[in-house]
C-alpha cells in the first residue's frame, strides 16, 4: 500500500491540524488553537513583531495547550467530574480572586452526586482554591514546554508555552511573574485564547469586554489596546468566523527553511502526539507508543516495504488520538463501563478521523488509524466494516492494539504474560484479527524490543 509514496506535508499545516486534538483534551470544539493563532497572528501583525518571531508565535499559539493531557487526571480526580467541562471552565475564571475560585469550584464538584459528597468536595477544593490552580497550571505549563522543545523548537517557543498563564498583574501561574518580566509571546498567547473563548462562547462585545476588564490585570495594557483598536470592527470577528480548519489559515504559515517533508519529521511528530494521548491517563502510559512499535514489528515480519513499517507506525501513534476527547471519568473507570460509557468511549475512533480529517496527506493513514476497533466479521465499531473493508494498516494496528491492552496493566488487572495473551487473542484469529498479523506477533521474540528509553516498559 502506498509503498513509493512520499508524505509532503506543510510542517506549518500539520501543526495546525494537530492542535485540534489539544483542543479536545481542553474540552473547546476543534478549531479553538486555529483560531487564537489567528487572532495573535493579527496583533503579531500590528505590533510589527520581526518575521522570524512571528514565525515563532505561530507555532506557540498552536503549540500553547501541548501540555494539557498531563493534567487531565488530576483535574477529573479533583472535581470528581468530567475533566472537559471542568477544564473548558477553568479557561474562563479569575483564579487571581478567591471568591471566583470558590464559585467555580462549587459549580464543578461532583455533579450529579450525593449532596453530601459534593458538599465535602466543594469544601475541600474551596480551601484548596489557589494552589489548585497554582498545581494544575504548574504541571501543564511544564509539560507543555517540553514537548514543544521534543518537537524542535528551543528558546522562545518552549518559553511562550511555559509561561501563558502568567498575568501582567503577578497574579498568576506557575511563577507570579509581572509586567515585562513575562515574555511578549505569552502575553500574546494568554490574550488571544481567552478572547476566542469568550468571543465562541458570548460573542464579539464579550471577547472584547473581557479584554477591557482585565486590561492590566490579566492582560499587558499596551496589548489590550491593540486588540481593541483591532477588533473595533464588524469584520474582524467575521474573518474570525470564517477561520476552522488548518486551511483557513495558510496565508500565516510560515515557511521554514526545514520543511516537515519527509516521513522521518512525520514520524517525530505523530509519536510526540502519541506521548500526549497516552500521558492522559495514568493506566494508558506509553499504550500509543508500544502500539506503534509492535506494529511495526509486525508490518516488518509480514515483508513490508520500509516505508510502509514507518506509516503504520505513524498509524499505531495516532489511533487513540480521539481518546483525547474522551473524559477521564471513562478513561480511568476501575470497572466496568456502563452501556452509556461504552459508547462514549467508542466514539474516540471517530474522533481519531475528526481530528485528522483536514490533512489530506494523511487522510489514508487517518482513516486506517480510525478503523483499528473495526473487526473482520461486522463486529467491530465504528462503522462495523467488514474482511476487507478493514484497511489493511488498521488490520495490523489492531492486532497490536490488543496485545499491547492485554499484556498492560489496567485499572481493573494486572497485565498478562505474552502466551496468557495469545491464548485469549486465539480465537478470534482469522474471524475478528489477522490471521498473518498474528501469526508474525507470535513467532516475535518476547518481550517485543522497543527503542531506546522505553525499554522494561513492556509485557
Ligand atoms: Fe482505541
Ligand atoms: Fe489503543
Amino acid at each position: 500500500m502506498d509503498s513509493d509514496r512520499t508524505w509532503m506535508i506543510d510542517p506549518a499545516e500539520l501543526i495546525a491540524g494537530l492542535s485540534r486534538a489539544l483542543d479536545l483534551t481542553e474540552g473547546e470544539p476543534m478549531g479553538h488553537s486555529v483560531r487564537s493563532c489567528w487572532i495573535g497572528m493579527q496583533l503579531a501583525e500590528d505590533l510589527k513583531l520581526e518575521d522570524s518571531t512571528a514565525d515563532e508565535l505561530y507555532y506557540a499559539l498552536l503549540l500553547k495547550d501541548a501540555g494539557c493531557s498531563a493534567n487531565a487526571a488530576q483535574v477529573s480526580s479533583w472535581f470528581g467530574t468530567d475533566d472537559h467541562t471542568a477544564k473548558a471552565d477553568l479557561k474562563q475564571v479569575n483564579w487571581s480572586r478567591l471568591s471566583e475560585a470558590v464559585r467555580f469550584a462549587v459549580r464543578n464538584a461532583a455533579p450529579g452526586q450525593h449532596f453530601t459528597r459534593r458538599l465535602s468536595q466543594m469544601v475541600q477544593l474551596s480551601g484548596r482554591g489557589i494552589s489548585a490552580a497554582q498545581e494544575l497550571v504548574h504541571v501543564r505549563c511544564t509539560r507543555g514546554a517540553q514537548i514543544v522543545r521534543s518537537l524542535g523548537w528551543d528558546g522562545d517557543v518552549p518559553d511562550a508555552v511555559l509561561n501563558l498563564d502568567e498575568h501582567w498583574d503577578g497574579s498568576g501561574h506557575p511563577r507570579g511573574l509581572k509586567g515585562e518580566e513575562i515574555p511578549i509571546m505569552s502575553r500574546i498567547l494568554l490574550l488571544s485564547q481567552t478572547a476566542e473563548i469568550f468571543w465562541r462562547r458570548q460573542g464579539p462585545d464579550a471577547a472584547r469586554q473581557v479584554v477591557a476588564q482585565r486590561r492590566g490585570t490579566w492582560f499587558d495594557p499596551s496589548l489590550a489596546d491593540v486588540f481593541l483598536s483591532r477588533s473595533n470592527s464588524r469584520q474582524f470577528f467575521e474573518e474570525l468566523a470564517a477561520v476552522d480548519a488548518p486551511d483557513s489559515i495558510q496565508h500565516l504559515f510560515p515557511r521554514l527553511e526545514t520543511g516537515m517533508q519527509d516521513l522521518r519529521d512525520v514520524l517525530h511528530t505523530a509519536e510526540i502526539f502519541g506521548q500526549i494521548v497516552d500521558a492522559k491517563s495514568p493506566w494508558t502510559r506509553l499504550h500509543s507508543i508500544r502500539t506503534a512499535h509492535y506494529a511495526a514489528q509486525i508490518a516488518a515480519g509480514l515483508g513490508w516495504s520500509e516505508h510502509d513499517q514507518a506509516a503504520v507506525r505513524i498509524t499505531g501513534f495516532f489511533h487513540d488520538l480521539g481518546k483525547l476527547g474522551v473524559s477521564n471519568a471513562i478513561l480511568d473507570k476501575p470497572g466496568q463501563l456502563t452501556a452509556e460509557e461504552r459508547q462514549r468511549m467508542e466514539v474516540h475512533a471517530a474522533l481519531t478521523f475528526r481530528v485528522l480529517e483536514p490533512l489530506e496527506a494523511l487522510r489514508p493513514l487517518a482513516y486506517a488509524a480510525s478503523c483499528h476497533h473495526e473487526r473482520l466479521d461486522g463486529s467491530g465499531y465504528h462503522q462495523r466494516l467488514r474482511g476487507e473493508e478493514v484497511p489493511v494498516f488498521a488490520q495490523v494496528v489492531a492486532v497490536a492494539d490488543v496485545f499491547d491492552a492485554l499484556t498492560a496493566d489496567r485499572p481493573y488487572r494486572a497485565g498478562m504474560s505474552p502466551e496468557e495473551a495469545f491464548a485469549l487473542m486465539r480465537p478470534d484469529v482469522g474471524i475478528k484479527l489477522s490471521g498473518p498479523a498474528f501469526e508474525v506477533l507470535t513467532g516475535l521474540a518476547h518481550p517485543l524490543a522497543l527503542p531506546e528509553g522505553l525499554e522494561g516498559v513492556g509485557p
